[in-house]
């Protein structure tokens, strides 16, 4: 297809795909139905900005309900389904792993025969430009040595977390949609992702938000674990490169040649903030960091080669690192009236239940 025209979203209310519906629709790119079910990590606001653009159409609602998604296909007739609905945050698959199974398997099957039974009612040429573009991780590959080189797309899967098992398990089924049916599909695998809307939960925004509220900022374990950290519009970028010209059938590994310690992630949001927004005792935001029980079979490195997407599609990040996590900072110092938001009610809970017993 080409990444221009009317597009199904599902999970277009969390991070990415937020970050993704804002920028097809700032790029001009056409119309977006938006399908995601409101679960904890999905906000309205992350959507204020186009409420009243006629080209965003919201839909509530479970990637797993046939019937409406079915008729969406039907009455908007959209060019590509991008699926980033999921269960997202491995330490929630640890504490309760079925609503994984069920949104990121079960909901994901539901998806590809809805998908199916849409493509026979298409025309030829439609057939020909429609894609299902299945958005994973890199957590699928499980856990790297540590000079081991980055994960290629030929890597084996051996994921380690009911998290990662439950993206891997998706991943499967779409390949086989395609190799069984001919369901035109690309899969996308990128590494930690960060930046503006991410809720809380994860490090990055978790570290910022503690550090401006004088609360501990966690380290798991020896805090030595390695993650490739990419800035969430470069990943949007590479899924409108896939979009536009992957191979049907094939996966594409997506990462920001920025692998880094845990400990150093934080030491470096420590500097920024004490750069930008000074503790009232002058000391440095580092001195709030705690080191705390690790996370059970915690994956200590990962790392991406994005060769392929960037020798066939020519996609390469726009953000380092700094530029990125620079930018992240400013954004969550501007909206914090965003953060008090999402952090009332149940994510208290959340904390408590994820942080009181290590
Ligand atoms: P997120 O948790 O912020 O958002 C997930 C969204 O999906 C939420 O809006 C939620 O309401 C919605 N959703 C959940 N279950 C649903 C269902 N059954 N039907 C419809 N909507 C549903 O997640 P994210 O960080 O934006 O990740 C998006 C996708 O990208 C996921 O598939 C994830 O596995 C993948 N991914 C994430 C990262 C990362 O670092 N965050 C990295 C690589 C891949
Ligand atoms: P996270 O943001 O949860 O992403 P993922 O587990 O998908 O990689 O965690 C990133 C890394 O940071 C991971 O190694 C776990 C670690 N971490 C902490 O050390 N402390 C925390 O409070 C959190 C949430 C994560």
């Amino acid at each position: 297809m080409s990444s221009k025209g009317t597009v199904l979203v599902t999970g277009g209310a969390g991070f990415i795909g937020a970050n993704f519906v804002l920028e097809w629709l700032s790029l001009g790119l056409g119309t977006v139905v938006n399908l995601d079910k409101l679960t904890y990590a999905g906000n309205r606001g992350n959507l204020a900005s186009v409420n009243e653009n006629p080209q965003h159409i919201f839909v509530e609602g479970d990637i797993g309900d046939v019937g409406l998604v079915a008729k969406l296909l039907t009455e908007h007739g959209p060019l590509a389904i991008v699926n980033f609905a999921a269960e997202s945050h491995v330490d929630r698959s640890i504490h309760g792993p079925a609503e994984f199974i069920s949104t990121n398997i079960v909901g994901t099957y539901r998806l590809l025969e809805t998908a199916r039974a849409h493509l026979q009612t298409l025309s030829g040429s439609e057939q020909e430009t429609f894609r299902f573009l299945h958005v994973s991780t890199d957590e699928v590959f499980g856990s790297l040595e540590g000079h081991a080189p980055p994960f290629t797309e030929s890597n084996q899967y051996l994921p380690n977390s009911p998290y990662s098992a439950s993206k891997a398990a998706s991943d499967h089924l779409v390949r086989a949609w395609h190799h069984t049916y001919g369901l035109p599909i690309v899969v996308t695998n990128c590494s930690n992702n960060y930046g503006p809307y991410q809720f809380p939960e994860k490090l990055i925004p978790l570290t910022i938000h503690h550090a401006l509220t004088n609360r501990p900022l966690p380290l798991y374990g020896d805090g030595q674990q390695r993650r490739d950290w990419l800035y969430v519009t470069d990943h949007c970028a590479a899924i409108r490169a896939v979009l536009d010209c992957g191979r049907i059938g094939e996966t594409y590994n997506i990462g920001g040649q920025a692998e880094k310690a845990n400990v150093d992630v934080v030491h470096t949001l420590c500097d920024i903030l004490d750069a930008e927004r000074p503790r009232p005792d002058g000391r440095s935001y580092r001195q709030q960091i705690e080191f705390v029980g690790d996370r059970p079979g915690h994956d200590r490195r990962y790392a991406m080669d994005a060769g392929k997407i960037e020798r066939e599609l020519g996609w390469k990040p726009a953000e380092t690192f700094e530029t990125g996590l620079r930018k992240t900072v400013r954004w969550y110092l501007d909206n914090a009236e965003w953060v008090e938001r999402v952090v009332s009610g149940s994510y208290r809970d959340w904390m408590q239940k994820n942080y009181s017993n290590r």
